[in-house]
């Protein structure tokens, strides 16, 4: 599959997906947002994909934004479809991807860049980044899950704060608030979600499948987690991965999960 706005690696059984726009600092536009849906969508039954990243390109910016200069002249049913559209697409789509999906956030993300970081399983920053939903300095909301994402993460005081004041924090801030899980020099950035991305893979990629959607399922309307959790709990006996898991613990040896 070839991309005009994307880049797909793979090497180890991880796939870095880099946003490659830098001249307009990884802004996303429709195609972007499409390609980005194109290439989940292959990676979902990639057998040699265990993990995936997305970053950046450039030292400068993840992503700064959903392309302003796309939707400047929406009507109100444009605006809608813009916000339904990319939710479904990628967006959600991320959040419920059956492979974790980790952000390494090197540099700006701003708007729908930190909405598409705050959609992955978890996020990794490099020292100068900066995060913030500035929607409100355009007169408009965060759109791509911004305004139930972030108070999830941060909680509703610090997110009602971020958002009215349209304001941005440094990446130190950002773990200070958890919405980052580590900071490291922009250097090592990705070496360290490749660390992390390898200490994911020795474990069952079918169990990790099934928390996400556990994990997940707490943050759902009309869902109960609990359940969820007891669903997927009770599946995980009827896999190879669990029969190879405690074979493997009983006769003290390093599993090898056969993933299914
Ligand atoms: N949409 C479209 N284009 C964008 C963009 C966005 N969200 N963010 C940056 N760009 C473009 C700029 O228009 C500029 O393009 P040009 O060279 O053709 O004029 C290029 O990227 C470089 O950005 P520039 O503003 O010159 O860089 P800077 O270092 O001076 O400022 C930012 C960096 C991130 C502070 C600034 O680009 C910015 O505020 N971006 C918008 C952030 C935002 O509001 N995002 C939310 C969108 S909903």
């Amino acid at each position: 599959m070839t991309f005009e706005n994307i880049l797909v690696d793979n090497s180890n059984g991880i796939t870095t997906i880099t946003i490659n726009r830098p001249s307009k600092l990884n802004a996303l536009n429709r195609v972007t947002i499409q390609e980005l849906h194109d290439a989940f969508e292959n990676l979902e039954g990639d057998k040699k994909t265990k993990v995936i990243i997305i970053t950046g390109s450039g030292e400068k910016a993840f992503v700064a934004g959903a392309d302003i200069s796309e939707f400047a002249d929406y009507s109100i049913e444009e605006g809608s479809n813009l916000a339904a559209q990319g939710q479904k697409i990628l967006f959600d789509y991320i959040e419920n991807f059956n492979k974790p999906v980790i952000a390494a956030v090197n540099g700006f993300a701003l708007g729908g860049g930190l909405e598409l970081a705050m959609a992955c399983h978890f996020r990794v920053a490099s020292d100068n980044a900066k995060m913030g939903l500035p929607e409100v300095s355009l007169g408009v909301i965060p759109g791509y899950g911004g305004t139930q994402r972030l108070p999830q993460l941060v909680g509703k005081g610090r997110a009602m704060e971020l958002i009215m004041t349209a304001g941005m924090i440094d990446a130190n801030q950002a773990l200070n608030y958890g919405l980052v899980n580590h900071v490291t020099p922009q250097e090592e950035l990705l070496s360290l979600a490749e660390k992390i991305a390898s200490k994911i893979m020795r474990n069952s990629s079918v169990a990790i499948s099934a928390g996400i959607k556990a994990i997940n399922a707490g943050f759902k309307d009309g869902v109960n987690g609990y359940q969820a959790e007891i669903e997927e709990f009770g599946n995980c006996f009827g896999t190879e991965d669990f029969e190879e898991g405690t074979t493997a613990f009983l006769e003290k040896r390093k599993a090898e999960f056969p993933g299914k």
